[in-house]
């Protein structure tokens, strides 16, 4: 806990994995106090900063209630809004608001951005997705598979898809918590060789895996997780992604070639129909509005081990 406080969070691959799972325990012992009534305001007095150069319901929701149950307070700041969205400078807007705040979560598009925002605030900062990662989503979805399956070494994950952000963060956390981790995505569409080396580095007992067959990837895998086709920023490839990604939906008949327990999992929002069908996402295997819940807890627990 004590290395924890005062760091950011860009990247998984900046935490051990005894920090990371620290950072679950906690998460999964304040949901337990909460659903039993139990208060606890350790940020009581603090304030989070929120900067959004892209939508969001869960990240923005989760935030910022959040921040609220533990005794802070959130400020959701639209670059729409701001003077960053007119060109003031990113280490400007750091020093700055680290005169007000005890903590800024970020979304936007480059990691330079949020590596930038980092090195010139004195706070910690949180990387709320950008185009290369999206570690809260992982801290959740290791939450849900923690608490659905009772542990997380030795398991597999197969991603089924785009080799973008989601891909890329659950590589390092699935290398980071000692899991298989097999993607499968088209050529073109596969994560960059710089992360895969980063996740192949990670990994210990584990194995890191990129293919282009779908039905290899979720061989023996006791989770398939999958994200959209064209991600925020990339709409306008819609229709040339939807060609390229055929193949790779998450159906009935895939899922069968999985263990038979397995979880369907999904950072949302989903496309049904496109990367997965209703059926499945729909269906009993699917836990993916656990996922969305825990985006809460496990923020909350970084929130507290980071800015308490
Ligand atoms: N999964 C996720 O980050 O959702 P939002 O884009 O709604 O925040
Ligand atoms: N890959 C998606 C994830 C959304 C939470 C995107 O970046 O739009």
């Amino acid at each position: 806990e004590k290395q924890l406080k005062g760091r950011d969070l860009l990247t998984l691959a900046d935490y051990t994995s005894e920090e990371i799972q620290f950072i679950l325990d906690l998460a999964i012992n304040q949901k337990n106090d909460r659903s039993n009534g139990i208060i606890d305001q350790p940020l009581k007095g603090k304030t989070l900063g929120m900067i959004f150069e892209k939508s969001s319901t869960r990240t923005r929701v989760s935030f910022e209630a959040g921040i609220y149950q533990l005794g802070g307070t959130g400020l959701f700041l639209s670059s729409k809004d701001i003077q960053l969205g007119r060109g003031e400078p990113i280490s400007d807007t750091a020093k700055v608001l680290s005169g007000y705040l005890d903590g800024i979560m970020i979304r936007t598009f480059s990691q330079q951005i949020v590596e930038e925002l980092a090195e010139n605030a004195s706070i910690p900062v949180i990387n709320g997705l950008t185009d290369v990662y999206h570690p809260c989503q992982v801290l959740a979805d290791l939450q849900t598979v923690l608490e659905s399956k009772g542990k997380l070494a030795g398991l597999k994950i197969a991603y089924i898809g785009d080799g973008n952000n989601m891909a890329n963060s659950l590589m390092i956390g699935a290398a980071k918590m000692g899991m298989d981790v097999s993607i499968a995505a088209p050529e073109g569409y596969q994560p960059s060789l710089d992360v895969t080396q980063k996740a192949n580095a990670i990994a210990q007992d584990s194995k890191v895996v990129i293919t282009d067959d779908p039905a290899e990837a979720v061989k023996g895998a006791d989770v398939i997780y999958t994200d959209v086709w064209a991600s925020m920023g990339q709409e306008s490839e819609q229709a040339k992604r939807e060609v390229a990604f055929k193949g790779y939906q998450v159906n009935r008949a895939l899922l069968d070639k999985a263990n038979p327990e397995a979880l369907f999992m999904h950072c949302l929002p989903a496309h049904r129909g496109e990367e997965v069908t209703a059926e499945v996402i729909d269906g009993n295997q699917s836990v993916v509005f656990s996922q969305a819940e825990n985006r809460l807890h496990a923020q909350k627990a970084l929130m507290t081990a980071l800015m308490g």
